[in-house]
């Protein structure tokens, strides 16, 4: 048998093996967006990741593990839910799913930011899955971008995020998912299917979880207490004012001003691309309207309008069904203002 095998890639895998090892920080590819990498057991290695993001010590990280096998390194699962549990890793690991779970007394607080609870996750990404494998620890890895702004789906977004902090990225290319995973929190009933909680929507659809669980809506936090920066109202933010154009009779341009549309086909005759002699038009899925390359290239395309030297972004609209649901959410946080 001929192996093909991939010298740069094996040498990327080693290096930031090695630094992982060091106590360092390093951007890798996942199949959602990149992340920040750090060993999870090691608080100096995780405070770094603090750091160079610009995030502030109460919004927890997500721990990646290598397999269903490794979860009890770093949670501790209660009887009542551990059949979901299996039940969920099977379906849907590795990929973007990621679950809430009591934590184990190994991963440091700054980690899960003094919670009981810890977020648990398995890459999909080859490269993530092979740095894992050489790196035999569980991996801490927020999304790769500085703290509010828009998660980065590839490695040229990593370094226009965070270069000059971080002393390595590994480029696999762009993300496939592109949106961060799906936040799922379990409670037991007896007798009956669990409840599931989404955290923050993404690539696993309430669709999919159904068969599982009882989904319902998030419990309101209540007043006073913060709640995670993901689930804040402002977040995945460009720098342009991005507007959430819900009925295209409400947009009143403001002569002068440079306007740009983020649409979902970008259809010539369609009532956003009509609306406005628009500065720039860029589509999410061109043409055919497909949800899931919507979702690959929202963040790219928020990025490239982000950098058009507009005055505005107006977006349009998706209907909320399936990965819609996901989309329309970092639509929503990326048009409200701090
Ligand atoms: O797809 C993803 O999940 C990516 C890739 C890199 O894995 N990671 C990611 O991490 O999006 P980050 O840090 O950008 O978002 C993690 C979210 C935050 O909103 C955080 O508040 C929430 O997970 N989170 C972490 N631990 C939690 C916990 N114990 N309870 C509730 N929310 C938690
Ligand atoms: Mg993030």
């Amino acid at each position: 048998m001929i192996q093909v095998v991939d010298e740069a890639k094996q040498e990327a895998v080693r290096e930031a093996c090695a630094l992982l090892r060091a106590g360092e920080i390093v951007a890798l590819p996942t199949e959602t967006v990149y992340g920040l990498a750090a060993d999870a057991l090691n608080p100096d290695a995780v405070a770094k990741i603090f750091a160079a993001k610009e995030r502030p010590s109460f919004d927890p990280l997500i721990v990646h593990i290598r397999s269903l096998g490794d979860l009890q390194q770093v949670a501790l699962v209660p009887e009542a839910i551990a059949e979901t549990v299996s039940q969920l890793a099977a379906a849907f690991w590795p990929g973007p799913l990621t679950l809430i779970l009591p934590k184990h007394p190994d991963i440091p607080d700054l980690v899960t930011s003094g919670l009981p609870t810890v977020a648990v996750r398995q890459s999909a990404h080859p490269v993530f899955r092979a740095v894992q494998k050489a790196f035999g620890r569980p991996i801490a890895a927020p999304s790769a971008n500085r703290f509010g702004r828009i998660s980065p789906t590839s490695a040229t977004a990593v370094l226009k995020e965070l270069g000059g902090r971080i002393p390595l990225v590994i480029d696999a290319g762009a993300c496939g998912e592109g949106l961060e995973s799906t936040i799922l929190s379990i409670e037991p009933r007896p007798h009956k299917k669990p409840i599931f909680r989404i955290h923050r929507a993404g690539p696993i659809t309430k669709e999919q979880l159904q068969e599982f669980g009882k989904v319902e809506k998030m419990k309101e936090a209540p007043e006073n207490q913060p709640c995670a920066p993901g689930q804040l109202p402002s977040h995945y933010a460009p720098m342009t004012p991005l507007i959430l154009l819900e009925n295209p009779a409400d947009f009143h341009p403001e002569p002068g001003k440079k306007y740009g549309l983020l649409s979902y086909r970008g259809d010539d005759d369609g009532p956003y691309v009509a609306l406005h002699d628009w500065e720039q038009v860029e589509a999410l899925s061109p043409g055919s309207g497909k949800l899931a390359e919507a979702a690959t290239r929202l963040f790219f395309v928020m990025r490239l309008l982000d950098e058009a030297g507009l005055d505005a972004i107006i977006a349009e609209p998706l209907s909320e069904t399936g990965l819609g649901v996901a989309i329309m959410d970092r639509l929503r946080r990326a048009s409200a203002r701090p």
